[in-house]
C-alpha cells in the first residue's frame, strides 16, 4: 500500500494501490481544489483541469492521459490532474502547485497558444 505525503497539509496517509489521487484526497478530507472550483469542477472526468497537483516521483504514477496532455500543455511533467493520476508507490503530493512560469509569462504563453 503506497504511502503518500501531502506536503502542504503535513499529512502522511496510506492509500490502496492503484487508486486515483482525487478519490484518495476526498476520502482523507484533503482539499485539492482552489476557491470556487471546490463546487465548480467536473467531478473527476478529466474535463475541467482544476484538480492540479504536483506528484514526485512520476515513476510510481500512471502515465499521462490524453486529458492531462490537453489540459496541462505548458506545465512540467510533475504537475498532474489528480483525477487522472493513479498511484502505485510512495510519493509526495503538493496541492495547488505553482505554475512553472511567472504570472506574466504564463499569460503571454496562453495568449500565444490560443492564436
Ligand atoms: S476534476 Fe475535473 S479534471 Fe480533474
Amino acid at each position: 500500500m503506497p504511502k503518500l505525503y501531502f506536503s502542504r497539509e503535513f499529512k502522511e496517509i496510506v492509500a490502496p494501490e492503484g487508486r486515483d489521487l482525487r478519490t484518495i484526497a476526498a476520502e482523507q478530507g484533503l482539499q485539492i481544489y482552489a476557491g470556487l472550483h471546490q463546487l465548480l469542477n467536473c467531478r473527476g472526468r478529466g474535463l475541467c483541469g482544476t484538480c492540479k497537483v504536483r506528484v514526485k516521483p512520476q515513476e510510481v504514477c500512471s502515465p499521462r492521459t490524453g486529458a492531462e496532455i490537453a489540459k496541462l500543455p505548458q506545465t512540467d511533467d510533475t504537475v498532474r490532474l489528480a483525477c487522472q493520476t493513479f498511484v502505485f508507490g510512495d510519493a509526495e503530493v503538493q496541492t495547488f502547485p505553482r505554475p512553472r512560469q511567472g504570472w506574466m509569462e504564463h499569460k503571454v504563453y496562453q495568449h500565444l497558444i490560443e492564436e
